[in-house]
């Protein structure tokens, strides 16, 4: 099987946009849409003709690219069924268990909702990657918003699983606030620590943070880490259910 080509650029404020390519078999797609001229401007680059949009949720700045894109290449916009009214232009609506060839690439759909109620994951097990939009972060994962923090808790657990060595794309650079976070849950983790230094150093020098892996995520962010005893010691939450916990994770974040 070939190689996926991927292309990761910064767009909007703190969103990315990805590229991927099936140089044999000549497609193109964009991971969301966040921008059409920052995607176009990035497919010119590279030199790369767009065939399709994978769409993980339906929030502006993953789908404000999309009509605009579509009216200029003719793409065709893959999303997620249970927003399909909200994703603009989406001609092929999937969901759980889902799966759908890429050129010579499966691509598996996973429901992961909790950020918004339709939300979905790409998942290229071949390939060892995975495009979760706004679920997972970098040490940190996507506001719950239309969902509440159980639903949430169970679409991690299905990332939680893939093997370690996924690379995993997420849709915004949020990573060093993430880790200033992280850090007031799990002072003591010494992967969080040097960690935190590595995404330091990475922004510093104006360089992205992601992807990320899940071994790396299962390490260090605190999202995924509610069975660790020291974590629900200083929650005061000791042996409540996992999802409970992440939930107060979660709740603290959002006030922090
Ligand atoms: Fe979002």
């Amino acid at each position: 099987m070939p190689n996926l080509e991927i292309h990761q650029f910064p767009c909007l404020s703190d969103n990315y946009g990805v590229l991927i390519r099936d140089a044999s078999q000549g497609v193109v797609a964009s991971i969301d849409a966040p921008d059409a001229k920052a995607v176009a401007a990035a497919l010119k680059e590279k030199g790369w003709k767009l065939t399709h949009i994978l769409t993980t949720h339906h929030h502006h700045d993953h789908t404000d690219g999309n009509l605009a894109l579509k009216a200029e290449t003719k793409c065709t916009i893959i999303g997620p069924r249970a927003e399909a009214a909200r994703v603009p232009g989406i001609d092929r609506q999937v969901g759980e268990g889902d799966t759908f060839r890429f050129g010579d690439h499966e691509v598996r759909v996973f429901d992961t909702p909790g950020h918004t109620a339709g939300h979905i994951t790409y998942w290229l097990p071949a390939d060892g990657v995975a495009f979760a939009g706004d679920t997972l972060f970098a040490i940190g994962c996507g506001r719950v918003i239309e969902g509440n923090a159980q639903m949430m808790w169970q679409s991690l657990k299905k990332l939680m699983v893939l093997p370690k060595e996924t690379l995993v794309y997420c849709g915004h650079e949020y990573t060093q606030a993430n880790a200033r976070f992280a850090l007031t849950i799990e002072p003591e983790n010494a992967a969080l620590q040097t960690r935190a230094k590595e995404v330091a150093e990475l922004r510093a020098a104006g360089k992205p943070t992601l992807p990320t892996t899940i071994g790396i995520e299962l390490e260090t962010n605190p999202f995924l880490r509610p069975h660790v005893a020291a974590i629900q010691q200083r929650l005061g939450m000791m042996g409540k259910p996992d999802w409970q916990i992440f939930g107060e994770i979660r709740e603290r974040k959002n006030r922090s």
